[in-house]
């Protein structure tokens, strides 16, 4: 019943930002010209972002995040669902006034049809088509696991195909082999937990707010890895994170039985053990996988290429190996909307339109 709400409510803002915007015929289909502008969507998650991009270019991209789950240690689906409800009318506007251009020069609406949350990307998906109805302008759909490959198309320097991509972020941890913009692999991937997953349930354990990948980061770098956990060995390029969850908890469990001060004594030297030992994770795979694909431009992106230590690491691996190391800038790792404009742009351009029934998805299809 409340995602029925979602939809009708959805489709009733759309209609009303129409005629807030638009001062002409809400189905007034504007001749063509060259060149492309498209409105992006994104709320997959629990960010709603918007953005608009013109010709390739991300024009303005505004992230409304959503900070109430850091009560709850996690993110709450239903909570989300509502939040990005409130929130979508305000982003979309903003980004368009940001990026200077009004409701009735888009060329068309991308939006992330999946994967995610399937309460959260009914509200973009459903304000996305309601848009593109009212306007008469085509619905591109983006796949948000390849909009983060994308991202790196968004500033320069831009990485040349084939490139291998290392997506790392709360809900997935992948290599993929792009050979294209829209003719890319996963050739590797988690078993279980995702790399951001991994810094977050750890840091529940460490008493630290969600989602605690940034906290791990910022205080690994005034500590050292004096203290060892395993690094899983995995088949091939995939990777698995719920042993050193489990190895993390029990670690924790016996030094707190010795000292109950254990975490506040150590949390430094903990964090930095916790990164260190996800970062080799990550980083022997991709090595792995660049040496026997004997690819050099690599890529990373998602929102655990935001973490330092990971940047360093793979650097230094990059610098040895002679890898063209890509990363995109901070506010395009994390979910944001003009990775859906990119994406969207160029599946534009192969005019790959969405018909308005298209229904969100929860899991990739590979
Ligand atoms: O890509 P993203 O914004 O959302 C998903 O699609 O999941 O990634 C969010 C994840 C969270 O798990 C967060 O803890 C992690 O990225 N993250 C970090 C850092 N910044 C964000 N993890 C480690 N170090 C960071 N600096
Ligand atoms: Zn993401």
């Amino acid at each position: 019943m409340a995602l029925v709400g979602i939809i009708l409510l959805s489709y009733f803002l759309t209609v009303l930002l129409s005629a807030h915007r638009s001062s002409t015929s809400l189905y007034l289909c504007r001749m063509s010209r060259p060149g492309a502008i498209l409105l992006a969507i994104e709320s997959s998650c629990d960010d709603t972002s918007a953005a608009v991009v013109k010709d390739g270019v991300v024009l303005s991209n505004i992230i409304a995040s959503q900070a109430i789950h850091a009560q709850y240690g996690g993110i709450v689906p239903e909570v989300a669902s509502r939040l990005h409800q409130e929130n979508i009318v305000m982003v979309v506007d903003t980004a368009l006034q940001k990026a200077g251009v009004t409701l009735n020069e888009l060329d068309g609406i991308a939006c992330t049809a999946g994967p995610g949350l399937m309460g959260s990307l009914l509200v973009g998906l459903s304000f996305a088509k309601g848009l593109a109805l009212s306007l008469n302008k085509p619905l591109v759909t983006v796949d948000h696991m390849h909009a983060h490959v994308l991202s790196h198309f968004i500033e320069d320097p831009k990485p040349a195909f084939p490139f291998l991509n290392l997506t790392v972020s709360g809900g997935h941890t992948q290599i993929v082999l792009v050979e294209d913009f829209n003719q890319m692999r996963v050739i590797g991937n988690t078993l279980d937990d995702a790399a951001g997953e991994a810094f977050d349930k750890s840091g529940k354990l460490l008493g630290l707010p969600y989602p605690a990948g940034p906290l791990i980061d910022k205080k690994a770098r005034a500590g050292k890895p004096v203290f060892p956990f395993p690094i899983p060995q995995i088949e091939g390029y995939d990777f698995s994170f719920s042993g050193l969850k489990t190895a993390i908890l029990y670690f924790i469990r016996d030094a707190q039985e010795k000292d109950p001060s254990f975490i506040e004594q150590h949390m430094d030297n903990i964090c930095a053990s916790i990164q260190h030992v996800i970062v080799e994770i990550l980083a022997r795979k991709l090595t792995k996988a660049a040496e026997d694909t004997g690819i050099t431009e690599i890529g990373i992106a998602g929102g655990v290429a935001a973490n330092s230590g990971l940047r360093d690491r793979l650097k230094e691996i990059g610098g040895e190996k002679g890898w063209n190391l890509y990363f995109p800038a901070m506010q395009f790792c994390t979910d944001n909307a003009g990775m859906i404009g990119i994406a969207g742009y160029y599946a534009f351009l192969r005019k790959e339109f969405a018909s308005l029934d298209v229904a969100p998805f929860v899991q990739q299809v590979v």
